[in-house]
């Protein structure tokens, strides 16, 4: 099964305090984009959303949708630029609640699935950032179903805009396997307990899937930049280890512990990526 509301309720809705003590200010839970490597995880967060903006020609005026938005940092961000309108869609019910809390300028989210999702209007843009790696398990990728997934996913969103409309689109990647079995045993425990469902997809398959739905325009991989913004949200992470534990127990400080310090590996030895596409839709 692709990730249930439930599994999405594992990884999401520990609850957000305990995200906010961890995550950049805006509360991004995906890779920012570091230039230089030196300056702070916020502004490289910042300089992700640029970037996917850029893509997605968001610009003054437009209405934009963003299809898996968290807690809402790339719609702040997008209404801090000016777009007309940013919508958001989540399965999680306490994502949609900081993103009220928040009241941004121009935005409103709902919960609801992707597949469910109907806009009253066609957009003018598009963004997702690490959503696609909720819409095939390991079970459906074994069974070989991973591109039908996927390409469902780009068919259903070309459906949502305009003819000429830009995408700002984001996945994490699985690129090699571990060798050893505690790497092979850490990578499963991530899976299985922090995101149940959910697979990191392969860039060729995304490639196969995007097509004919999307014409492929740009695409850049960031590696290392998902390595330092693992590493800096553990390092957060450890600096709160005292609060985490008498909050929310120990056993969830150690499970997000092992399972970023397994991040912070998977990055460095490069059995997992991340990549940006810039799509068209010419339809
Ligand atoms: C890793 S989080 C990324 C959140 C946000 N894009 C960010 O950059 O912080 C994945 C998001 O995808 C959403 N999601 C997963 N499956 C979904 C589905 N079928 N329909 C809508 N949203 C979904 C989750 O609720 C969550 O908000």
């Amino acid at each position: 099964m692709t990730s249930t509301q439930r599994d999405i309720e594992v990884s999401y809705d520990v609850s957000n305090e305990f995200f906010r003590l961890w995550l950049d200010e805006n509360m991004h839970y995906t890779s920012a984009s570091y230039a230089s490597g030196e300056e702070t995880l916020e502004r490289a967060q910042e300089n992700k959303a640029r970037i996917l903006a850029d893509y997605a020609e968001a610009g003054g005026g437009a209405r934009v949708l963003d299809i898996g938005c968290g807690w809402g940092a790339m719609l702040e961000y997008l209404s801090r630029r000016g777009v007309g309108e940013a919508h958001g869609i989540t399965l999680s019910a306490a994502q949609a609640t900081e993103i009220e809390r928040r009241a941004i300028p121009s935005v409103k989210a709902w919960v609801c699935d992707y597949k469910d999702f109907v806009p009253q209007e066609k957009y003018d843009a598009l963004v997702s950032i690490e959503m696609i790696d909720h819409l095939c398990s390991p079970a459906q990728a074994r069974d070989g179903l991973a591109v039908s997934l996927y390409r469902e996913f780009f068919r259903k969103c070309s459906t949502w805009v305009k003819p000429g409309a830009c995408f700002g689109f984001q996945a994490i990647l699985r690129d090699k396997v571990p060798r050893t079995r505690k790497d092979l045993d850490d990578l499963q425990f991530t899976a299985d307990i922090i995101f149940p469902g959910g697979l990191n997809p392969r860039l060729e398959d995304l490639v196969m899937a995007a097509r004919p739905y999307w014409e492929i325009l740009d695409l850049r991989t960031q590696r290392t930049s998902y390595g330092r913004t693992t590493a800096e949200w553990l390092r957060r992470l450890r600096l709160h280890e005292n609060k985490i534990r008498l909050a929310w127990g120990d056993r969830t400080f150690e499970d997000y512990d092992r399972y970023l310090s397994t991040c912070v590996r998977a990055f460095e030895r490069e059995w997992s990526s991340d990549v940006q596409m810039k799509l068209r839709f010419n339809g």
